[in-house]
Parts: C-alpha cells; sequence; structure tokens
C-alpha cells in the first residue's frame, strides 16, 4: 500500500510527542489506517537544535514550501499563532491536502478563513487538539450531538490556570511559581499570558459555541477575563468558605423572556469563579480540564480528562491524523463546517 506522507509544521511540547507516536506506533497506524503513515518533513524554527525522534535529514524552515511538495498528503500544524500558521493552512488546502491543527488561538479568531476554505477546496479539516487536550469533546459536539438541541456548554479549558488556581488552593503557592512550574511541564502558550489573561480559554469558548450552536462565534465575541488579579487572599478566603476558584467557560443560550423563540441568542464568558467544593468542577486538579454539555434530548454529558501537556495531546492530533488518513484511504472526507447564524451573539457580557 502506498504510503500517505505527513508534513508535520512545528516540532515543539506537541510536535516532537507527535514524531514519537508516529515511530513507536508506526506497526499499529498503519494497520488502523490502511496504508503506513510516513513523516516528509518537519518545519520548525531552529533546524540546529537537537530533537529526539526527528531525522535531522527532514528538518527544514521552509514550511510554506513544505506544504505545498506534490509528495504530501497530510499537513499537521502544531506551530501555534496567527501567521504564520493561517497563511501555511490555507496553502495545503489549497494545494488539496488534508489539514490536522491543534491551532485553538487561529480557529477562534479567523475561524471564517480557515473553515470557508475548507469548504471551497473540499479539504478535511480536523481540529480535536484544539480545545481540552486529549479529551474527546470537539467529535462529539461536531457528529454526535449535532441532531440534539444543545443548551449550554460549560466547564474548564484551560491546564495552566487550572494548574495555577490548584497550586496555590492546595499548597498555598505563589502565582509565579506555579506558573514557572506550569511553564515547565509543556501546560501553557508560548506566550502564557494566553492562558492567564483568559485568552486560550476565550477562544475555546468561542469553538465550543460555535460548535454547539451552529452559530459563528469568534474570539471577539467572547466575555473575557483571566486570573491575574486573582490573589492568594482571595483563594485563601474560598477556601475558608469551603469553595474553589476555577477559571469558567460558560457558553448558552440565552432564553427569551418570554421563552417563545428557542433563544434570545447566544452568550458566552469566560471568568474566574468561586464554587463550592461539593461541585464536581471543584476536583478538577492540576492541569486537567472537564466540560458539562446540557443538550435537549441527551440529558448532561460530562467530559473529563488532561486537557494540556505534549503526550495528551498528541494523542488527540493522532487520532484525528488517523481520522483524514483513513479518509484519504477511502477517498472520502470528514464533517464540513455549517454555521449559519442560527442565533445572534449577544455583546459582551449581556445574557
Ligand atoms: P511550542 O512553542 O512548544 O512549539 C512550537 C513549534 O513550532 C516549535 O517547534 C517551533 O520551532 C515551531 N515554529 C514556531 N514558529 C515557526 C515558524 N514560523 N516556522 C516553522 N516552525 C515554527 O508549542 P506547543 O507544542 O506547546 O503548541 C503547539 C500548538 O498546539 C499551539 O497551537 C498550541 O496552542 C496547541 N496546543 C498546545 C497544547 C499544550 O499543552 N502545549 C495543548 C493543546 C493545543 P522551534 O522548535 O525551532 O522553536
Ligand atoms: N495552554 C493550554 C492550556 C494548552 O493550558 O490549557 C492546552 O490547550
Amino acid at each position: 500500500m502506498k504510503p500517505l506522507r505527513v508534513a508535520l509544521l512545528g516540532c515543539g511540547t506537541v510536535g516532537s510527542e507527535v514524531v514519537r507516536l508516529l515511530r513507536e506506533q508506526a506497526a499499529d497506524l498503519t494497520a488502523r489506517v490502511g496504508a503506513p503513515l510516513e513523516l516528509a518533513g518537519v518545519a520548525v524554527r531552529r533546524p540546529e537544535r537537537a530533537r529526539e525522534h526527528v531525522d535531522p535529514g527532514l528538518l527544514t524552515t521552509d514550511a510554506m514550501s513544505l506544504v505545498t511538495r506534490d509528495d504530501v498528503d497530510i499537513v499537521v500544524e502544531v506551530i501555534g499563532g496567527i501567521e504564520p500558521a493561517r497563511s501555511l493552512l490555507l496553502a495545503a488546502m489549497k494545494a488539496g491536502k488534508s489539514v490536522v491543527t491543534a491551532n485553538k488561538a487561529l480557529l477562534a479568531e479567523d475561524g471564517e478563513t480557515v473553515f470557508g476554505a475548507a469548504r471551497e477546496y473540499g479539504a478535511d479539516l480536523y481540529y480535536e487538539a484544539a480545545v481540552a487536550g486529549a479529551i474527546p469533546l470537539l467529535r462529539p459536539l461536531r457528529e454526535s450531538l449535532v441532531g440534539d438541541h444543545v443548551k449550554r456548554v460549560i466547564g474548564i479549558v484551560n491546564g495552566t490556570t487550572n494548574y495555577i488556581l490548584d497550586q496555590m488552593d492546595t499548597f498555598g503557592a505563589s502565582f509565579t511559581d506555579a506558573l514557572e512550574e506550569a511553564q515547565s511541564l509543556g501546560y501553557a502558550e508560548a506566550d502564557p499570558t494566553a492562558d492567564v489573561e483568559g485568552f486560550d480559554a476565550a477562544a475555546k469558548a468561542a469553538i465550543l459555541a460555535q460548535l454547539a450552536f451552529h452559530t459563528p462565534v469568534s474570539a471577539a465575541d467572547v466575555h473575557r477575563e483571566g486570573i491575574t488579579e486573582v490573589t492568594a487572599a482571595d483563594v485563601a478566603g474560598a477556601k475558608a468558605m469551603n469553595s474553589v476558584v476555577k477559571l469558567l467557560a460558560i457558553c448558552e443560550r440565552v432564553p427569551d423572556p418570554d421563552g417563545s423563540n428557542g433563544g434570545r441568542g447566544v452568550s458566552v464568558r469566560v471568568y474566574p469563579a468561586m464554587i463550592p467544593r461539593s461541585h464536581p468542577l471543584a476536583s478538577v486538579r492540576e492541569a486537567y480540564n472537564a466540560v458539562f454539555v446540557e443538550a435537549q434530548s441527551a440529558g448532561s454529558l460530562m467530559f473529563y480528562g488532561a486537557g494540556a501537556g505534549g503526550a495528551p495531546t498528541a494523542s488527540a492530533v493522532l487520532g484525528d491524523l488517523v481520522a483524514v488518513a483513513r479518509n484519504r484511504v477511502g477517498g472520502t472526507r470528514g464533517p464540513v463546517e455549517v454555521t449559519y447564524a442560527e442565533l445572534p451573539v449577544l455583546p459582551m457580557g449581556e445574557t
């Protein structure tokens, strides 16, 4: 069987784990896909750095040439940020490649362009790793629950801030020390401001809301507060009241005052909140994430697991990689994003 050739963009915390899994699980992946998955090249900024598991001959700084090469079938983007990731993904889809990305910042900032390109070029675009690390959450929303009426999605979707708040609560750690630990464990974004100021959680909330409510939602629509104003005294005060501080993401339909129209709109918010220790979200420790989905027919569903880190995120990336590879082998494609402004997104903070 002809191998499927994979271009990997980025070989940092997540990308290096993707390479490791591709090597260590090569035989099983071949059997599951029906064809071998072969690395065609790995784009990085600093090729001179030693990288475990990576054949140095595969490294390149010319990501654009790599994604448009004729011998590449699938592009996996784990660089992060808006540019050059957006241009690379658009060029890849235009060139007929299937695409896997973990880039929530890009999808929330300019999903319209990226999803539009997938539709225009008939490209597969999978992005399970973009929200909640290893937890299968987007596929259930995108596929399993698409026939239901989702009313609310609420949870903890940023591992770094949960780690910091948990360390402050459990060990009395300082904010700065806990953030440094989260960075060293590979949980934080390249610029951790994205985590602690709530931008990362807001991007994830926008993606969740878009899938849950079939309505275009971007990062700019999300009311956002981070945890930089949360002090040791706030955490201790919550503890004294048998509560914890957690950074919550809340996406919900806002009902009409008279309940007539199936919802007045969509509201998406991210902010630190004090919750009682008896609440299930209070027991989410370290960099774990947990998300509750409330749907009309399905009722309440709970998703829980590792929300950040190289190996858990690589697991989600590999899942997508196998899915797009199988689609290529079968000559088909996965779900296509359709959003049609079912409900208006209400101005920031309005409920
Ligand atoms: P890192 O900062 O660890 O890695 C980024 C990689 O991209 C590095 O290998 C870097 O090269 C490479 N890179 C950066 N700019 C360029 C460029 N212009 N051209 C080519 N390569 C470039 O990030 P992560 O692995 O942590 O995150 C990657 C993506 O995954 C992000 O979108 C992030 O939001 C997402 N994600 C991360 C999770 C995590 O827990 N870390 C969890 C879920 C999603 P070099 O090595 O030479 O510096
Ligand atoms: N920085 C992100 C987090 C990585 O801490 O949740 C996972 O998306």
